[in-house]
């Protein structure tokens, strides 16, 4: 009772600071900044509160603490975004036998997605404990890749002026020929989560000689079509969507969901306090069946979850469910034709992915419709499988945090990689 009443205190503490930041900011760009604090503080804090430490880890100390040893890499893209690329060395006796995989997050991840579910369910882990060697990247914007050679994310509104069509187009390009000259490869195994499917699929279609860099992909809830979805509120908000982003951009709220931000302190909070009413929001937003994730996972991955990313790639994504269709950025007539050369987006040419593909897909994904998966199977030139995991209630997260995601997922993954390396 009296340890609630503390936390209670020191919330409503922390929300007054903010107003108080919020009413005195004359930042043009990101007035919903949580007053800002150094770290340690921040973390003494959370300490107080009595948060598991494993959520607000980074990257590097989450895995040293499991015993895995990592490394910082920084990337630059030739439009001068600087990004960090993790990489977990191999765990196992012939390291220089080890294959490079990329991994690439979703939509307002980071690269601790791979590991905060712990040793046995994290996919990092598990790929590093089979002798590969582990890249997980983190697309421009993000909590790790906030930096750019000339832009200020805190003071150019036109540093946040991206999608996921620049992850694809420059991101992930530039951190495959990064990763490909460190480890003196000429191909590498890519794994995508939602998003960053999506990222695979526009890179393919922009740049197909990429393909040749790529032995085999996964796509994890694969993102592409969204024309099926069926979340009534995310179809009532793209239909919309113009007058959202119009009002959001001209408060200045170009960056969302950051790590740094209120909403994340507050929605991290809830999760620590409640996490089954946590639990409900992945219900309520992917169709997630409740005791499927480990309960100790929900609150940790809501501490890494909500790292940062852009409006406009919202809106992208708000145009593909409000179009139902698979294509760039819409800036308007005027703009598309200088663009693009033409007055409406182009779509993305999937059938230019040469690449191997497995498609792995939920029956139960409320982000990512069988029906959509099937028309972008359809299309794709090289497809190994569409392998729909057979477990009627699996969801969008059940791919990287469930229960049964190493019996299902992962050692389809692993068998996958082994039958490619060879041919390799
Ligand atoms: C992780 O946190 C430690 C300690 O605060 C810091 O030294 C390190 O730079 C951080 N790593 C990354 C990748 O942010
Ligand atoms: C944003 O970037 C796109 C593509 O590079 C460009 O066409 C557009 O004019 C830019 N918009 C702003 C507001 O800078
Ligand atoms: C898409 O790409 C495929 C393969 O390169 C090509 O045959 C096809 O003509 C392209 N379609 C369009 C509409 O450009």
């Amino acid at each position: 009772m009296e340890q609630y009443s503390v936390k209670r205190v020191l919330f409503f503490f922390i929300l007054t600071l903010y107003t108080l930041h919020i009413v005195t900011s004359r930042s043009s760009i990101r007035p919903n900044k949580l007053v800002s604090y150094s770290i340690p503080e921040k973390r003494l804090l959370k300490k107080a509160l009595g948060y598991n430490e494993d959520t607000y880890l980074n990257f590097t100390e989450l895995a040293t603490k499991y015993k895995y040893p990592t490394e910082v890499h920084t990337v630059t893209t030739e439009d001068g975004y600087i990004l960090s690329v993790f990489r977990i060395l191999p765990k196992c006796s012939e390291p220089a036998k080890s294959y490079p995989v990329l991994l690439m997050h979703g939509l307002f991840d980071t690269a601790d997605l791979w590991i905060l579910a712990g040793t046995k369910i994290g996919l990092g882990y598990v790929l590093a404990d089979n002798c590969y060697d582990v890249w997980a990247a983190n697309s421009r914007g993000n909590h790790y890749s906030r930096r750019h050679v000339t832009l200020d994310p805190n003071k150019d509104p036109e540093y946040w002026n991206f999608t996921f069509d620049e992850n694809g187009n420059f991101d992930v390009p530039a951190t495959i020929d990064y990763i490909l000259e460190k480890t003196r490869s000429l191909k590498l195994f890519y794994i995508g989560h939602s998003q960053g499917t999506t990222t695979y699929f526009t890179m393919g279609s922009l740049r197909p000689d990429y393909s040749n860099k790529v032995t085999l992909a996964v796509q994890l809830a694969p993102v592409a079509w969204l024309k099926n979805l069926n979340n009534p509120l995310a179809v009532l908000a793209a239909r919309n969507y113009e007058i959202i982003q119009t009002t959001l951009e001209s408060a200045g709220f170009s960056e969302l969901f950051a790590r740094d931000h209120l909403e994340h302190f507050v929605i991290e909070f809830l999760c620590q306090m409640a996490p089954r009413l946590c639990e409900l929001a992945f219900t309520l937003t992917t169709g997630y069946k409740q005791g499927t994730i480990p309960l100790s996972t929900i609150p940790v991955a809501i501490g890494h979850l909500l790292s940062g990313g852009s409006l406009k790639n919202l809106a992208h994504f708000a145009q593909l469910i409000k179009y139902g269709k698979f294509q760039r950025y819409d800036e308007g007539k005027k703009d598309n034709l200088r663009r693009y050369g033409s007055p409406t987006p182009p779509p993305y040419n999937v059938s230019r992915i040469s690449s191997p593909i497995v498609l792995v897909a939920g029956q139960n994904d409320g982000l990512s419709q069988l029906r959509d998966v099937a028309k972008l199977a359809s299309k794709l030139p090289n497809l190994v499988e569409n392998y729909i995991v057979p477990i009627s209630y699996w969801s969008h997260h059940n791919h990287i945090w469930g229960f049964t995601a190493p019996d299902l997922v992962f050692s389809k993954i692993l068998k996958y990689f082994n039958q490619f390396k060879t041919e390799y």
